[in-house]
Order: structure tokens, then sequence, then C-alpha cells
């Protein structure tokens, strides 16, 4: 298994493929939040991702490509399948049978015959990707159970600068993607992301179900407490003295530590706004994070998974 990196940066997509070639791991921006990369056909590379996460058991991870003909030598792409990857690049995940023969490092699928898949909308892993020429597993760049990253200094912050960080500025979207699983006729979603059900079902005049909750379908790495911030958390609430604030629209006055994830009541901006907001408020030190009610609406439904996850109760 690799030593953990040193906190060398790579300034270039080059010196970051290069890394990557090297069997080390490497962080880069994706429009959702920044991976922890590694080749994804190099098992000891892969290996070190669970390593240096602290992942608690071998969670298959999303396999990121550089373009569809790299995503077809994955998995077996049905009609639909194709419908829905028509979609690509973007925040979206598919889940497909996996091609026996797709190179891919067993640990990095979990030894499941499925594979999950994306093609990243955002220049940097896109180049990043091809320069490397083998698909990258990447989970967000976080250690385990902690908030996802939205921008390069968290992911340092969050492995104590360990791990080297292609820097590609905050992430766009903010949450992460969603996954789609695709079963015979049917999609369902494991995980709702930076993209909305609806606007997908609207793109593609093909109805998403959503995967029972602990239905045996349901992603592996969806962890009841997972997200977690320092502070406690208490949804659909108002503010108390001495605790920390994470408004949305109209927000009343309040004395302590506060942030709006979109006064103008937006949910983009919200999902943009989730992770780093609550990173701000948690190094505030407040022991307690107050959050107001979000509409379960389009994203809000991403934005509410993520927060009751990071409220649940820690195991
Ligand atoms: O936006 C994103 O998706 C980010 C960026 C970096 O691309 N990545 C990300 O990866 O969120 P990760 O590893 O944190 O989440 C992967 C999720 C887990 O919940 C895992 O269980 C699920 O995908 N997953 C992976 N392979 C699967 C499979 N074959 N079947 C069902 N779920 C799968
Ligand atoms: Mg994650």
């Amino acid at each position: 298994m690799s030593e953990p990196s040193m906190s060398y940066e790579p300034k270039s997509v080059a010196a970051a493929a290069a890394l990557l070639r090297e069997g080390k791991l490497c962080a880069f921006p994706t429009e959702t939040v920044y991976g922890l990369g590694a080749d994804a056909t190099d098992a000891d590379a892969v290996l070190s991702i669970y390593e240096t996460k602290g992942r608690p058991r071998f969670n298959p991870l999303i396999i990121h490509c550089a373009d569809l003909a790299m995503a077809e030598t994955l998995a077996e792409f049905s009609p639909l399948a194709r419908r829905v990857a028509a979609l690509w690049p973007g925040s979206l995940t598919l889940v497909l049978p996996a091609r026996p023969d797709n190179g891919l490092a067993d640990v990095a699928t979990a030894g499941l015959d499925t594979v999950a898949i994306r093609i990243p909308d955002h220049k940097l892993a896109l180049e990043l990707i091809a320069a490397v020429g083998h698909p990258l597993a990447a989970p967000s760049a976080n250690p385990s159970g902690r908030l996802s990253p939205t921008t390069a200094e968290q992911v340092r912050r969050g492995f104590g600068g360990k791990v080297p960080v292609l820097d590609g500025g905050p992430c766009r979207a903010g949450v992460e993607s969603m996954i789609i699983r695709v079963e015979g006729e049917r999609l369902v979603q494991l995980r709702a992301g930076a993209v909305a059900r609806e606007e997908i079902e609207r793109k593609l005049g093909v109805v998403v179900a959503v995967a029972a909750k602990d239905a045996a379908v349901a992603a592996p790495g969806m962890l009841a407490s997972h997200y977690a911030p320092n502070a406690l958390m208490r949804l659909n609430a108002e503010p108390q003295a001495g605790e920390a604030f994470l408004a949305f629209g109209n927000a009343p006055e309040f004395a302590g530590p506060m942030r709006n994830l979109s006064a103008a009541g937006d949910l983009h901006e919200a999902a943009r706004n989730l992770f780093s907001m609550l990173h701000e408020l948690d190094a505030a030190g407040a022991e307690v994070i107050a959050v107001a009610p979000i509409p379960e609406a389009g994203l809000g439904e991403a934005i509410n998974d993520r927060l009751v996850r990071a409220a649940a109760p820690r195991g």
C-alpha cells in the first residue's frame, strides 16, 4: 500500500495526472464536490482511498470517466441507460451492470456486479481523467463521516495537508451527484443529489422512482449518520442563544454565528453553500447548529437528505 502522500501541491493537470499514474492519490475538483481520486484500475491505489478516508468498510466508489467511450468499456448500456447517459457530462451517476472484463480493481466496486459511473461536468476533472488515461475512482475528499469539501482548502484541512489537491476553486453545485439505478425499463433514484429528480423526468419523459429507505438496492454508502459536523444539529428549528444558525430565505435577526444558505430562497444557491456554511459554522465553535426549514421541492430533497444525515445520532 502506498505511503500517505506528502503535501506536494500539483499546480497543473499534468502534475496531478503524473501522481495518479504513479498509483498515488490526488484530490481534484468536480462540479459537485472535491473527489479523492485514484486510478480505478489500480487496487493498491484504490485501497489507499479507503485507508486515507478511514472509510469503515469497502463501500463501492463512483467511477469517473472522461467520455462515453471510456464509460462503455466499464458497463453494459441498455437503450434506456444510453438515453440517461446522453445527459452527461453532469451531476448524475448511473448504476449499471458491470462488464466482466472492465479492468476495474475489485475493491473499487466492492466486488459488486454493478458499477456506478459518471462523467463530471468540470473542465479540470475531464482533462485530468483523459490525461491519466484510466477511469478514476473518487469518493468525496473528506475523512469518512465528515462534511464533503467544496474547496481545495477544506480538503487540505480535512486530511491535515497529507493529500495533494488540484485546486479548481469552489465547486459550482456543492452537493454530490444524484445516483440512479437502471432496472430494466425503470429508473430508481438511490441518492438525491445535485440535479433534481423532476429535471431528469422532464428531460427524459420517464418517471424516476425513489428507492425505499431501507431497500436492498439503496446505495450501500448511505449510512444513517454521515456528513457530520462537530456540532450537533437541530433541524426545522429557530435558533436559541448560544447556538449557531443556518438560515434559509427570510431570516430572523440573530446575534450568534449565522449563515444564510440563500437569502433569496434559491435552492441551487443553498445547495452550493450547504457544506461550506456548515464548515464555517463548525469552525465558529458552537455546540449546536440550528437549521431553518428547507422546502422539500427540487434540490431541497438532496439538501434535506444531507441535513438529516448530519443530524442523525452518531454511532
Ligand atoms: O458527486 C459525487 O458523486 C462525488 C464526486 C466526487 O463525484 N462522489 C461521491 O462519491 O459522492 P461517494 O463515494 O462519496 O459516494 C458513492 C456512493 C455511495 O453511497 C455508494 O454506496 C454508491 O455511490 N455506490 C457506488 N457503487 C454502487 C453500486 N454499484 N450500486 C449502488 N450504489 C453504489
Ligand atoms: Mg461522501
